[in-house]
């Protein structure tokens, strides 16, 4: 019989200028050298519809955005990312590389926004029906340093214009559910020089390339 064997799932995640980009594209790269077919994409976005929802949330506004509206929004393009294009690849052997998925969702309306988190964990499970990362990828780093990363970037967007306390309860959220679910998570150490944290994701990375292998 002819099975294909399902693609990893793998996601990148952190708080403002961490480095996400940089990293994602050594992992593309590694994962390449290795003869993986890999669909790198991102969230909020991935799918056409999901890109505008993406420019609708990160557009700064004068309108309040409730937290609700917010966290619907976020998971209306995340049902459309994985319909369209993660659980395809998924199925067809490709591993698919995610610049965040819920986990940020968890972080920066759970812990930024102080959103209930039953709230999420009931839209989580209406969403990805039993879906969830293989390996989680967290870039962690002082948020003043990576504030400043990013702002030297470009315009800020309108989650990039909350205060330090914000993206402080964002980092607090996201190293909180690494620690609580240590098998799926690796905390890569940001602050190090380059070739420090691309060793650190080769690390990671390496059980799974092996048993693909094997
Ligand atoms: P980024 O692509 O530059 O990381 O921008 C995406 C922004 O959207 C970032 O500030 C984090 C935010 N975001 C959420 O607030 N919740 C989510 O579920 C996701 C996926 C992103």
């Amino acid at each position: 019989m002819n099975t294909t064997q399902r693609g990893r799932f793998i996601t990148v995640e952190g708080t403002e200028g961490v480095g996400k980009s940089t990293n994602i594209d050594f992992l593309c790269a590694l994962l390449a050298d290795h003869g993986i077919e890999v669909v790198l994409t991102r969230e909020p976005g991935g799918t056409p519809l999901a890109e505008e929802l993406r420019n609708l949330l990160l557009q700064p506004r004068e309108e309040t955005v409730s937290s609700d509206a917010e966290l619907l929004l976020m998971f209306a393009a995340r049902s459309q990312h994985i319909a369209n294009v993660i659980k395809p690849a998924l199925e067809r052997g490709a591993w698919v590389i995610s610049d965040r998925f819920t986990d940020a969702t968890f972080a920066y309306q759970g812990g930024g926004r102080g959103v209930d988190v039953k709230q999420i964990e009931l839209l989580e499970t209406l969403v990805q029906k039993g879906l969830q990362p293989d390996l989680t990828l967290l870039l962690d780093l002082d948020v003043e340093v990576g504030l400043k990363r990013a702002s030297a970037r470009s315009a800020p967007d309108r989650f990039e214009q909350e205060k330090v306390a914000f993206f402080e309860r964002v980092r607090g959220a996201y190293l909180k559910r690494a620690e609580n679910d240590p098998s799926r998570f690796a905390i890569v150490d940001a602050s190090l020089g380059l070739s420090e944290v691309q060793a650190q994701i080769a690390g990671a990375i390496k059980p799974f390339v092996e048993a693909n292998h094997g």
